[in-house]
């Protein structure tokens, strides 16, 4: 009987030569969404496809497919994926990990000669980080229709980019691609990922079964107050909204975080304007990112920290609006496929346990459209968004089987 088994070897060098596209000196990835360095790694997923022989299929997100046809080519295809972007100072393996294992995944079937009845895809999700052009997860939103990209055409990015051409010049880069609509019908999906957190190493547990994602939102507050000579502007003249944000943040991050274990309040971004040294800003903005399993604490968590940034900008006379940028509802993963991969994982002798993921990730929304489910392997001490972020190639390597394993079943499931 043939070895049903992934190329290790390959798997490992694959990763090690995607992770020189947009290497920073750190030992990271600067790779953002609809970059150049983004654009080199899906030019070279599509080469790597096309001289395979698969199928390279594009949308109007860019998102990217990769075919091997099954028996019957009017079956939905089972899609296994992830994304290639990386946040502006990334690890090499968010994202990058899964994409690669299911192009291994999709590329050991093919090595086999193994005949699915329905035909598998890679996914690589477009501007699934988030931190060049937000909201994230763009490329999923769009597939799933949860969300109309119009409304993102006018975008700026970070670094002052506009989201329209960068996107047209992605989608221009990879002129192979057939285009095809969004929505496609999808028989199953299965992502696999890095953790991101530290439970698996420390209870030293090769694989993580994802059974559903942590809801997150993302506001954007902007305290206004009254720009000001920063020499000669005496306390009571001062309408500061820098002592208001700083205020609200040190007692945000005293209240939330501290009385409920499963919260997360995160601030990643901030402006002041004019920005001068000399100046007490007119107005400052920042971002806050808040996650909870449970849809209404997370209401409660928005609520508390609209109340806190009205009274501490109300104490400093200063004005204050939250506008909430994104807002992803959590999700709960399909048994069916959770149970497909804890089979695997027990046919390959590895440990696995169920788990909730603290970051989302594009199955979020894969799941409203079809069975879906993650896998999780375990990161060096639970680091990631970190130019540090380290996957051991045992735990690479156990990912992956796992991956082919509940694909191949997932294929063989009756339509
Ligand atoms: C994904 O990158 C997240 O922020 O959870
Ligand atoms: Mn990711
Ligand atoms: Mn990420």
């Amino acid at each position: 009987m043939i070895k049903v088994d992934i190329n290790g070897e390959r798997l490992l060098d694959r990763m090690r030569v995607f992770a020189e596209i947009g290497a920073t000196p750190a030992g990271g990835v600067n790779r953002q969404a609809l970059s150049d360095g983004d654009r080199a790694a899906r030019r070279l997923l599509c080469d790597l496809a096309l001289a395979r022989g698969f199928g390279v299929f594009q949308d109007r997100m860019a998102n990217l497919f990769v075919r091997r046809e099954g028996r019957n080519p009017s079956r939905p295809p089972v899609l296994i994926g992830s994304h290639l972007d990386s946040q502006p100072t990334g690890g090499q393996f968010d994202g990058a990990l899964g994409t690669l294992s299911a192009f291994e995944v999709l590329e050991s079937i093919d090595d086999l000669a193994i005949e699915t009845d329905g035909p598998i895809e890679v996914v690589a999700w477009t501007n699934e980080e988030g931190s060049r052009f937000a909201p994230g997860v763009m490329g999923s939103m769009a597939f799933t229709g949860t969300a109309d990209p119009a409304a993102w055409q006018s975008l700026t990015g970070a670094d002052g980019a506009s989201f329209a051409d960068e996107l047209a010049a992605t989608l221009a880069a990879l002129p192979e691609a057939t285009m095809r609509p969004f929505g496609t019908p999808v028989a199953a999906y299965l992502e696999l990922h890095i953790e991101q957190g530290p439970s698996l190493e420390k209870e030293n547990i090769p694989i993580g079964v994802v059974t559903g994602v942590q809801g997150t939102r993302w506001l954007l507050v902007t305290l206004s107050g009254q720009a000001g000579h920063a020499g000669t502007t005496s306390l009571a003249y001062r309408r500061d909204p820098m002592v208001a944000a700083a205020a609200a943040l040190h007692q945000l991050q005293e209240a939330i975080m501290p009385a409920d274990a499963q919260a997360r309040l995160t601030v990643g971004r901030m402006m002041t304007y004019p920005g001068s040294i000399n100046a007490i800003p007119d107005s400052v903005v920042f971002s806050i990112d808040i996650r909870h399993p449970d849809p209404d604490r997370l209401d409660g968590i928005e609520a508390e920290v609209r109340r806190v940034c009205e009274e501490q900008a109300a104490s400093q006379q200063c004005s204050c609006a939250v506008v909430r940028t994104f807002d992803m509802p959590s999700a709960t993963f399909s048994p069916v496929v959770v149970e497909t991969i804890e089979t695997a994982a027990r046919s390959l002798s590895l440990a696995s346990k169920r788990m909730v993921s603290g970051a989302f990730h594009d199955a979020l929304f894969l799941a409203r459209v079809a069975p879906s489910a993650m896998i999780f392997v375990p990161c060096r001490e639970g680091l990631s968004h970190n130019e540090a972020e380290y996957v051991a190639p045992e735990h690479i390597l156990s990912g992956a089987r796992v991956m082919l394993e509940t694909t191949i079943a997932l294929a063989r499931r009756p339509a």
